[in-house]
């Protein structure tokens, strides 16, 4: 066999990356991280096609999506992902179960697979932060949290960065997932209060929201006509379905609504209950052109948070990179590579060298007649 390894990085690596680096020094270079790509990127370079996959009723509702990106001349990266909101209810596993996957564009060789629940989570996170750095109040003091899931814990951590944040007010449709939320972000060691509140008064009291629910398609938004301060920033993270929303549209009309990636956001995040014209300018070009966009601190704006491969190929790297320093993961020859390369069956038997001669002979002489 040629040596053809592919490095796996499992749920445990991932851990032992995070246990290694600290939990805050891996958000803060991962928020650090996206901002930079977000800045630089250009679609010429980096090529994002919209996600596509297997949306389903039977065994569960569900669906199964894969997110890929094109780094021209340098490697493809493809996030595969499943969203199953009974899982944890009815299975005690995550919502969101995910694989990520990074190939050479010179061989189509598969480089590494590395786990996508917690990158997931910890890029979602980030994603919120770097944007709300932008359009959020800078003495933000209040942040709410609607749904407190899986989600909920990487944007309180990662918003917990960026804001010096007094109180936190929480609310989610189920008991567990609020009993249970003081003790899932214990490891944050964040020493802020933290309040079981109503939808009502979150969305009346907070300078920053994030919604990361589960809520059904057709039985959203989380609210309606409910009074909020002038300048509440919500992070939607939710909405990444069709049909499937969380932000009331009296809501989105008074807001500056920037999505992640608008093509994407028409269909599945708040956006697809806004005409065109009322959305405003995706978070590349925020992110580009900052110093247009603060003006928006003082009004209500909304993040139509979908998800998008940008912030999967960054948090992969990162970790690709974290693995390569600490000596961590496991290198493994998964594919097929023989030593003739048009020879597939190398493999099955060495076939004595004295039978391949006689062969020969017999098959000259047989020529010959
Ligand atoms: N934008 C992104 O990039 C991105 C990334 C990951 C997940 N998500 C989405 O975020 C959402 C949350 O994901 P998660 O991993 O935290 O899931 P989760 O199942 O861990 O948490 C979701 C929580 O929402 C609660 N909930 C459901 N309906 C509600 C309602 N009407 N009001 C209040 N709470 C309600 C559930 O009880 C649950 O605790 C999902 O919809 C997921 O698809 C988006």
């Amino acid at each position: 066999m040629k040596k053809n390894k592919t490095l796996l990085l499992s749920a445990r690596d991932v851990q032992e990356i995070i246990l290694n680096k600290g939990l805050n020094e891996v958000m803060d270079t991962l928020i650090e991280r996206l901002e930079k790509a977000l800045q630089s990127y250009h679609p010429d370079e980096v090529k994002i096609p919209m996600r596509s996959g297997f949306n389903y009723e039977n065994p569960v509702m569900g669906l199964i999506e894969w997110m890929p990106l094109y780094h021209k001349g340098n490697d493809v990266v493809i996030k595969v992902v499943g969203y199953h909101p009974d899982n944890p209810t009815e299975r005690n596993l995550p919502t969101i179960i995910s694989s990520i996957s990074a190939y050479c564009t010179k061989t189509g060789h598969l480089k590494g697979i590395i786990d996508g629940v917690l990158p997931t989570a910890l890029r979602t996170g980030a994603s919120s932060a770097v944007i709300s750095k932008i359009l959020a109040k800078k003495d933000a003091k209040v942040l709410g949290l609607i749904g407190c899931g899986a989600q909920a814990v990487t944007q309180l951590h990662a918003l917990s960065r960026v804001f010096d944040f007094e109180k936190i007010l929480i609310y989610d449709s189920n008991k567990n997932a609020i009993n249970s939320f003081a003790q899932r972000t214990h490891a944050l060691e964040l020493n802020i209060p933290i309040q079981i509140s109503n939808i009502t008064e979150i969305v009346g009291q907070s300078d920053i929201v994030c919604t990361a629910t589960s809520v059904d398609v057709g039985l959203g938004p989380l609210f309606n006509g409910a009074s909020t301060k002038s300048h509440l920033h919500i992070n939607a993270v939710g909405a990444d379905f069709p049909g499937k929303v969380e932000i009331p549209l009296s809501f989105l009309q008074e807001s500056f609504v920037c999505p992640d990636f608008k093509p994407q956001a028409l269909v599945e995040g708040e956006c697809q209950q806004l005409d065109e014209k009322y959305i405003g300018s995706d978070w590349v070009q925020v992110i580009q052109n900052q110093q247009d966009y603060t003006k928006y601190r003082n009004e209500k704006t909304v993040f139509d948070s979908t998800g998008w491969a940008l912030e999967d190929w960054v948090v992969t790297d990162l970790f690709m990179e974290y693995a390569a320093e600490l000596g961590l993961g496991t290198e493994v020859e998964l594919e097929s590579i023989p030593e003739d390369a048009k020879s597939p069956y190398e493999f099955v038997r060495e076939i004595p060298i004295e039978t391949l001669v006689l062969r020969e002979v017999e098959y000259i002489k047989n020529e010959s007649k």
